[in-house]
């Protein structure tokens, strides 16, 4: 039998309840870029490239990367289940004026990529993969962002450690590959990472550039915690 959390249909409802009305996860409202996005820019900018588009986002939410960057000039295409975030999604860019550079799509990222091979400069990946709670969907996953990468292309990654303030609690059996947890206040699944076990999923198809640990206080569920990520930053060797 199927429990309940495990059902994709319920995982997608849970989402839809968060941006409807549950609020539990403040960062996504803030409409604020997120510190992996400021970091890839940041290292392309010291090493003197240009971003290559276009740019995929997986697990877009409402766009608070897609669309600034989209504003930047880059033609971005985001992925995300949750129809009302994308709603969100598509009535910020009629707003902003970058409606022809930002695509939102519904799509489940346990399924392909619905992106040809090698098409996009950069895949952003903003606490996506942890909602991937099944490591077959997980590797499949790996497999799909270094297939729709262009060589040269990169991908940054960032995601929940193990040591995560607000979800460490919620933790029975961490082993050592990381261990998933389900968030009583929204009923979310989400798989929390040691370093190692992100590599593997993206490696040696990709090559890592960068890997940090970052640390910041947040809220979530109406209370401050001391978050806890991974920031890693992936390119596609050139053949
Ligand atoms: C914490 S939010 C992050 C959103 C965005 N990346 C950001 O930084 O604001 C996680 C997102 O993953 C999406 N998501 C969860 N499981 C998914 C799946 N299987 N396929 C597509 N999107 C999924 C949710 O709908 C939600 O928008």
């Amino acid at each position: 039998m199927t429990s309940r959390s495990a059902d994709p249909q319920s995982a997608r409802d849970a989402w839809e309840r968060e941006y409807e009305d549950v609020h539990a996860y403040t960062t996504s409202y803030r409409d604020e870029l997120d510190r992996g996005v400021e970091f890839l820019l940041g290292y392309l900018k010291r090493a003197g490239i240009q971003l290559a588009g276009p740019v995929l986002e997986c697990a877009c939410g409402r766009g608070r990367n897609a669309i600034p960057l989209a504003g930047l000039g880059h033609a971005v295409v985001g992925l995300d289940h949750a129809l009302t975030a994308l709603r969100r999604f598509g009535e910020r860019t009629q707003r902003e004026g970058c409606r022809g550079r930002a695509l939102p799509v519904r799509h489940d990222l346990r399924e392909p990529l619905p992106i040809r091979d090698a098409a996009v400069g950069a895949v952003l990946d903003i606490t996506a993969i942890d909602n991937l709670v099944a490591s077959e969907h997980r590797r499949a996953y790996g497999r799909e962002v270094a297939r729709v990468l262009k060589p040269g292309g990169l991908a940054v990654v960032v995601t929940f450690d193990l040591d995560d303030g607000y979800y460490a609690p919620f933790l029975r059996r961490p082993d050592a590959a990381g261990a998933v947890v389900r968030d009583p206040n929204t009923g979310i699944r989400n798989q929390l990472f040691r370093a190692a076990e992100l590599d593997r999923l993206f490696l040696p198809a990709l090559e890592l550039l960068a890997g940090n640990r970052f640390d910041f206080v947040d809220e979530a569920a109406q209370e401050r915690w001391t978050r806890r990520f991974h920031l890693r930053l992936y390119r596609k060797p050139v053949a």
